[in-house]
């Protein structure tokens, strides 16, 4: 696992687009799985701005979810697939055809959640896979204790996970409980992963991640299985870190043409 430290969130939205624009120009079909959530919107925005200032071509690149709520309504803004629409498909101008999603209102979930897995095989599987972390350390809607082989099905929120998203709906009642989200063995099939945490209120869920165990309880340590994950954090998100100091050394010092 890599560990980078920046000082701020849009450098590290800079540093996430550049790694995105140049795995697509080397690969200019590329599925990207990308994330909901506030932290990832950075990224995006600096996307944007290389495709308004024609510094990137994504006309072929593919979009992919991690994860989506369960019985929203069709077209809710607040559903990821909502999301992922207003906040990269449509900014990036990317067809809607290029970009899979799982249903959440499938009247059989179990069999949509096993579609989109093998949705996401036959496309090639996921070239680069950006994540947030929740404050209890899940990955997509993987909460504590998810099995570290599992894959795409449906998940219970915690209470935590509804009152930390409850900001994106009227009342913290409107929050559904049940999700569909990439099983964490689903995510790991990316060929590369990218976990973005930018804010003190990460930083303890980051460094358990990092430095940690290996453990479902924490289930973004296992990032520490895969053979290509880099850790984006700002300053106060790497706040509680034993070895920020030898992350920040080892990134000063890398050669500049090996990216991340
Ligand atoms: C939700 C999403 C996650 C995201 C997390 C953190 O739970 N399912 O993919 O990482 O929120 O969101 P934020 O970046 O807003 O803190």
């Amino acid at each position: 696992m890599e560990v980078v430290i920046v000082p701020d969130a849009a450098t590290a939205g800079e540093l996430i687009a550049d790694t995105i624009a140049a795995l697509l120009r080397h690969t200019p079909d590329a599925l990207l799985g990308v994330a909901t959530g506030s932290t990832p919107l950075p990224v995006y925005q600096a996307l944007a701005a290389k495709v308004r200032a024609s510094a990137l071509d994504v006309f072929r690149a593919r979009i992919c979810q991690l994860d989506e709520y369960v019985g929203l309504p069709a077209g809710h803004p607040e559903s990821y697939r909502s999301v992922v629409l207003r906040e990269v498909v449509a900014p990036l101008g990317i067809p809607e055809s290029s970009f899979l999603g799982p249903d959440g209102n499938a009247p059989d979930i179990p069999a949509a959640c096993a579609a989109y897995d093998s949705a996401l095989a036959e496309a090639g599987g996921v070239d680069l896979q950006l994540l947030g972390i929740g404050t209890d350390g899940h990955i997509g809607f993987n909460e504590p204790c998810s099995s570290l082989a599992s894959r795409t099905r449906i998940k219970t929120l915690t209470p935590q996970t509804r009152q930390d998203n409850a900001r994106f709906f009227d009342t913290p009642d409107d929050v559904p409980h049940h999700v569909i989200t990439q099983g964490i063995g689903t995510i790991l099939d990316a060929r590369h992963l990218v976990l973005l945490a930018t804010g003190e209120s990460k930083a303890e869920a980051a460094a358990l991640a990092i430095e940690g165990p290996l453990s479902s309880l924490v289930p973004a340590s296992a990032l520490q299985l895969h053979p290509h994950a880099t850790v984006i954090l700002d300053d106060p998100a790497a706040s509680k870190l034993k070895l920020s100091d030898y992350f920040r050394t080892t990134y000063a010092s890398k050669p500049p043409w090996q990216g991340l």
